[in-house]
């Protein structure tokens, strides 16, 4: 028998290295490498050798031209939770594999068991449990509202038996919660560990793919640690969403951090309540904040996660430091971005804030990931600098240059008409964003260049 070898995994990217070294090669983490036994290849291969059968079962791989491979449209059903199928880019895809990754406790479990109850009698679910009791999960359901007569659980989490009962009862939709209470009969290694959790995902993306079943994986977020989180899965599957949420607020973001079936940074929004996951279908509402008059501080932006605009607030607090390093804090948004901003602020707006603690908080406990933030978190900062409010109610975007010039981002007109639904009066926004118009509706557009014209208009 061949011997076992040794591998050193990250926890972070999944990245494998043949010596433990203190930083993973990959992705630059500190401290996050594993240890773990590579199986033998005979020992992996034993009975259950994977066939390599592609998508349409032959026994052997052949080269065949494109066109002779018959278009498969992928077969798609509704949920019924619009801001799920948003997320999934349409619905669930028949044979896809989606990991759903979040901190323990926002709710991915909730999530998960109301999409089976929304598909109700129309897809066959089974709901995997290895964290929880098929009591507890029943009690769930029906607190949730949910009809129980067409859901059913299997409390198991040793991967051989679970896809046994599943070949025996051939759910369209298999729910595993979570991969990490999994383990494999032919490993040796404690559940959770990265061989297993890897291991057993490999043989769910199998399965889904033989039989066209979905499978949906929960994994949690961990800290680095003895568990493996579900960035070592996210190569494997078609898509991963994120739970994202501020532990004090009710709201919960979804996130399409990668999907093979539809756009990335998709967003869902949910508020968690008495009754579960409830959809919040007028985003924008919840990103503002609830001011009655103007604020020195806050801007208003316009940023389009996914393939939908939304307004969200940007809050900053610009305050004299005691420190002879002033604290500079970026929430809900990139640090390098921050102080990059900061400096172009310095440079082409003549605020010098290098004596200043700055912080700067993206309201609602999203997170902004596109250069559109520029325009108004530069504009809340120097609001805050100055003590001034923005004048009047006024929308925001556009990216800024190192040499103080405004950018145009994508889907300008999109973002325009956003604002002027929501009632806003102004919108300040990158020239080449700008229609031939000066109105949008009732709402003023003022074209800006650079960064200097942008923060005399502002105020
Ligand atoms: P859960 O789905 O168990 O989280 P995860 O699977 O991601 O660990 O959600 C647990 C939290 O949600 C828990 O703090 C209680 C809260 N919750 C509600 O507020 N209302 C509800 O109806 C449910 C089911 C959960
Ligand atoms: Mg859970």
């Amino acid at each position: 028998m061949a011997k076992a070898k040794t591998a050193y995994v990250c926890n972070q990217c999944g990245a494998e290295h043949t010596r433990w070294q203190g930083q993973c090669a990959a992705c630059g983490a500190w401290d996050t490498l594993s240890e773990f036994v590579v199986e033998p290849a005979t020992a992996a291969a034993g009975k259950s050798a994977p066939k390599r059968s592609g998508y349409a079962g032959q026994e052997t791989a052949r080269i065949t031209p494109l066109t002779e491979v018959a278009l498969q449209i992928e077969a798609r059903s509704l949920i019924g939770i619009g801001e799920l199928d948003r997320v999934l880019g349409g619905g669930l895809v028949q044979g896809s594999v989606v990991l759903v990754g979040g901190d323990p406790g926002i709710g991915k479990s909730t999530l998960l068991l109301q999409m089976m109850g929304a598909l109700g009698a129309r897809l066959r679910g089974l709901y995997v449990s290895g964290e929880e009791s098929l009591a507890q999960i029943a009690a769930r359901a029906q607190r949730l509202g949910l009809e129980l007569g067409p859901l059913h659980g299997l409390a198991e989490t040793c991967i051989e038996r679970i896809l046994e009962h599943a070949q025996a009862a051939r759910p369209q939709l298999l729910i595993i919660d979570s991969v990490q209470t999994l383990w494999s009969e032919q490993l040796a290694a404690a559940p959770g560990s990265i061989s297993q959790v890897r291991e057993t995902a490999a043989r769910l993306v199998r399965y889904a793919k033989e039989s066209g079943t979905s499978v949906f994986l929960v994994g949690h977020v961990t800290k680095e640690g003895g568990i493996a989180g579900p960035r070592v899965l996210e190569h494997m599957v078609d898509a991963v969403l994120y739970f994202e949420g501020d532990a004090g607020s009710r709201f919960r973001v979804l996130r399409a951090f990668k999907n093979r079936f539809g756009a990335v940074n998709e967003l869902g929004v949910f508020a968690m309540g008495e009754r579960g996951l409830r959809e919040v279908p007028n985003p924008s509402a919840i990103f503002l904040g609830t001011h009655s008059g103007p604020t020195p501080g806050s801007a208003v932006m316009v940023t389009r996660e996914g393939t939908r605009p939304l307004l969200v607030e940007v809050q900053a607090l610009v305050d004299a430091s005691p420190l002879a390093n002033p604290r500079r804090v970026a929430l809900g948004l990139d640090g390098g971005r921050m102080a990059m901003l900061l400096a172009v602020l310095h440079r082409h707006g003549g605020a010098a804030v290098y004596d200043q603690d700055v912080f700067v908080n993206i309201v609602g406990g999203i997170r902004v990931q596109e250069t559109a933030a520029d325009l108004p978190v530069l504009l809340a900062v120097h609001s805050s600098f100055r003590d001034r409010a923005l004048t009047g109610k006024t929308a925001l975007f556009g990216e800024v240059g190192l040499s103080g010039e405004i950018r145009p981002v994508p889907n300008g007109e999109e973002r325009l008409k956003e604002a002027a639904s929501h009632g806003f009066e102004r919108a300040i926004v990158p020239r080449a964003n700008a229609p031939k118009k000066s109105h949008h509706g009732a709402m003023e557009i003022i074209a800006v260049e650079r960064l200097d014209q942008a923060l005399a208009v502002s105020f």
